[in-house]
């Protein structure tokens, strides 16, 4: 890049500022990781890049962009990887947390000898990616808390040829990163708030584990985002929509803080009447969420109301008048098909395709086969049969959530 003009450089701080003003409204840490790196890459020209997330003594994989390797949707599975660098200055990213400095290296195979770091060459190896020049940044919080590190991976020329990073990326980046630490930092106590409110659910339902609603959470993002795409929804709507239904999806059970332990635990299968108060958490859940000018509430209301809806009718809790009624009950006139809302359909899929997959109180986890004949029978019974076929199409992204989020 020749970049010199002033004028340039205004223009480039103006979109900076822009960014870091959307990312202010984005609400999950995943969208904000992904933004980050995507204006991060825009900046320096990038090729590659990934995030790192600090955690205990460790750097944990958070995100990764690569144009090379990843083509259109082919690179979501990679997003789920689960990898750690302990912290010390053997590695680049933990040399630069360490010394909360940027680190510009030409060439990741020519690092003189004498720098305590070395590049691990284990992950070109495995994707037959190059690896090249590399500008490697702290995430730094105003207070000097470092959240994470980017690594921003072969810069290019007009030419489309690597070359190292320039003296701009060098200023601009590291600017840039400062703030976006500072998003980083409320989309992580959002997901903190979220994880909270679901361990009080959790005393009751042990089987409403943090790991179990990240999953879901993760599986309904997914869904939607190819459903998305698939009907011409536009980049930006989707984008923020994602987000919402992926914290909301976390929540889909909360209404069973609503329900007795005797039930809930109950090891064995339950009695018509011990279910009839279990279908109560989809009420119990929907009263939880009374603020109606939240974009968040609202859809973390539908989904917690209508998530045992099913596309043919036979789900509950059906329409209720007033949820906030006292005496409201379950009722027999039951939504189907489109009625129920999106964000419920997709949820109901992911919710069940995880109780399937889990152990729980009163069942083994299933194999996988047993499990997809299931979805693919009940596809316009239970489940929305768009959702099912995407979810088929996907299936390669919901094995790797699967695998992240263990236990
Ligand atoms: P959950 O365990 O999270 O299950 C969510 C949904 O996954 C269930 O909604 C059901 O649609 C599906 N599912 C889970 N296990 C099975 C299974 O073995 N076979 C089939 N065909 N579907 C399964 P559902 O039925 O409305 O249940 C809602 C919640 O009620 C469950 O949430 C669980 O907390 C409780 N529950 C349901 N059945 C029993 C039971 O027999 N014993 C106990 N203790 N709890 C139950
Ligand atoms: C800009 O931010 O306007 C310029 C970034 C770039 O070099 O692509
Ligand atoms: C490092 O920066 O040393 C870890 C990332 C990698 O090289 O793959
Ligand atoms: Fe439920
Ligand atoms: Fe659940």
């Amino acid at each position: 890049m020749t970049l010199n003009s002033t004028e340039y450089c205004d223009d480039r701080l103006a979109t900076i500022l822009q960014t870091i003003e959307e990312l202010n409204h984005l609400k999950d840490v995943d969208s904000i990781l992904d933004n980050i790196l995507h204006e991060a890459r825009r900046i320096s020209n990038a090729d590659a890049g990934s995030i790192f997330m600090v955690e205990n003594d460790n750097l944990k994989f958070g995100y990764v962009h690569n144009d090379t390797l990843f083509k259109g949707d082919e690179g979501r599975e990679a997003l789920y990887v689960d990898f750690a660098v302990p912290i010390n200055e053997k590695s680049i990213v933990g040399y630069a947390a360490l010394t909360k400095e940027a680190l510009e290296i030409e060439d990741a195979y020519h690092i003189p000898h004498e720098r305590p770091y070395a590049f691990n060459p284990d992950y070109d190896r495995r994707s037959g990616y190059k690896t090249g020049s590399m500008l490697t940044i702290p995430l730094k919080t105003l207070q000097g808390r470092i959240v994470g590190v980017m690594q921003l991976i072969n810069a290019k020329d007009e030419n489309g040829m690597v070359v190292p990073f320039s003296e701009e990326s060098q200023v601009y980046v590291p600017l840039f990163a400062n703030n976006a630490a500072v998003a980083i930092e409320r989309g992580i106590m959002n997901r903190e708030l979220i994880l909270r409110m679901v361990k009080m659910a959790e005393l009751r339902d042990p089987s409403e584990t943090g790991a179990h609603v990240q999953r879901v959470g993760s599986y309904a993002a997914e869904i939607y985002q190819r459903w998305a795409a698939r009907n011409g929804i536009e980049l930006k709507e989707m984008k923020h929509e994602k987000d919402i239904i992926r914290l909301a999806s976390m929540l889909h059970d909360v209404g069973k803080v609503g329900i007795p332990d005797t039930i809930l635990k109950k090891p064995g299968k339950l009695t018509d009447s011990e279910f009839d108060i279990i279908k109560m958490h989809t009420i119990f859940g929907g009263r939880l969420f009374v603020n109606q000018t939240s974009m968040l509430d609202s859809i973390s209301k539908e989904i917690a109301l209508n998530h045992h809806e099913k596309w043919n009718g036979k789900g509950y809790p059906g329409r209720v008048k007033d949820i906030f009624d006292p005496e409201a009950t379950v009722s027999k006139d039951s939504r189907s098909g489109t009625e129920i809302p999106l964000p419920a359909r997709i949820v109901a899929l992911a919710d069940v395709y995880d109780a399937l997959c889990s152990r729980r109180s009163y069942k083994e986890p299933w194999t996988d086969e047993k499990v997809l004949s299931i979805i693919e029978s009940e596809s316009g019974e239970h489940f929305d049969p768009e959702l099912v076929e995407i979810f088929f199409e996907i299936y390669g992204v919901i094995k790797a959530i699967r695998n992240k989020f263990k236990g």
